[in-house]
């Protein structure tokens, strides 16, 4: 069973779990950034001296991959440390998730992790509550100013420039990413606001289907 965290908790901050694995992974980790998007948008700086494989469906944004996370099979199996996907698991149907799931299993090491990133749904809904405007920028992201109708909807100017894979298709509670995460048998063991950054949920999740396979 999971476990959520608030705050320091169990199993610390995302840098300590990417810390925490084995030597010999150690000596070869490699990440897959996936739904990267651009490679000049950073990835946490626990993941530098990493190997970074950024996978994106937009065959313009200089990916070392162009898939669609929806289907991974023609990739070698259990070949990454972790996998990173920062804002693109709610660019997926609900009922999508299981298999984008399946499928980032599929490329992670028995031992390995997920690290997510997704808006804070909840957090949207209270700032709109107390009166901020739709329209209205909330934060400052790579892509620019962050309103809340581009956490809800997708980003609407790169919709709008007819990017449709950049619309949003589902949105997470915390309660919700959990549950999404456990029912894909993966193991969560960090999962919480982003430290300083009210309006994002950040998770950690380890493969689990190798514990659960018979010996
Ligand atoms: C909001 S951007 C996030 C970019 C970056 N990860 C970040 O945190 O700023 C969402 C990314 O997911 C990609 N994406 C959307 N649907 C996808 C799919 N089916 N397969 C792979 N990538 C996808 C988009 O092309 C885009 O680069």
């Amino acid at each position: 069973m999971g476990r959520s965290l608030t705050g320091k908790g169990l199993g610390g901050t995302p840098a300590k779990l990417a810390r925490s694995l084995p030597v010999r992974s150690v000596m070869m980790r490699k990440v897959l950034n996936a739904g990267g998007g651009s490679k000049s948008i950073p990835m946490p700086s626990h993941y530098h001296g990493w190997e970074q494989v950024v996978l994106d469906i937009d065959p313009d944004c200089g990916a070392d991959i162009v898939a669609d996370l929806r289907d991974l099979s023609g990739l070698p199996a259990d070949q990454f440390d972790a996998v990173y996907a920062s804002h693109v698991l709610e660019h997926f149907y609900p009922w999508e998730l299981p298999q984008v799931l399946e499928q980032i299993r599929h490329v992670l090491k028995p031992n390995g992790f997920l690290e997510l990133r997704v808006p804070r749904v909840e957090a949207v809904f209270q700032a709109v509550q107390d009166g901020h405007g739709i329209h209205e920028p909330l934060y400052d992201s790579a892509l620019g100013p962050i309103t809340p109708y581009d956490m809800i909807y997708g980003h609407g100017d790169a919709v709008q420039q007819g990017r449709e894979f950049m619309t949003h298709k589902t949105c997470f509670t915390l309660n919700e990413l959990r549950a999404t995460l456990e029912s894909a048998q993966l193991s969560v063991e960090l999962l919480q606001p982003t430290g300083g950054m009210q309006y994002e949920l950040c998770a950690i999740a380890r493969n689990v289907v190798n514990e659960l396979a018979p010996v």
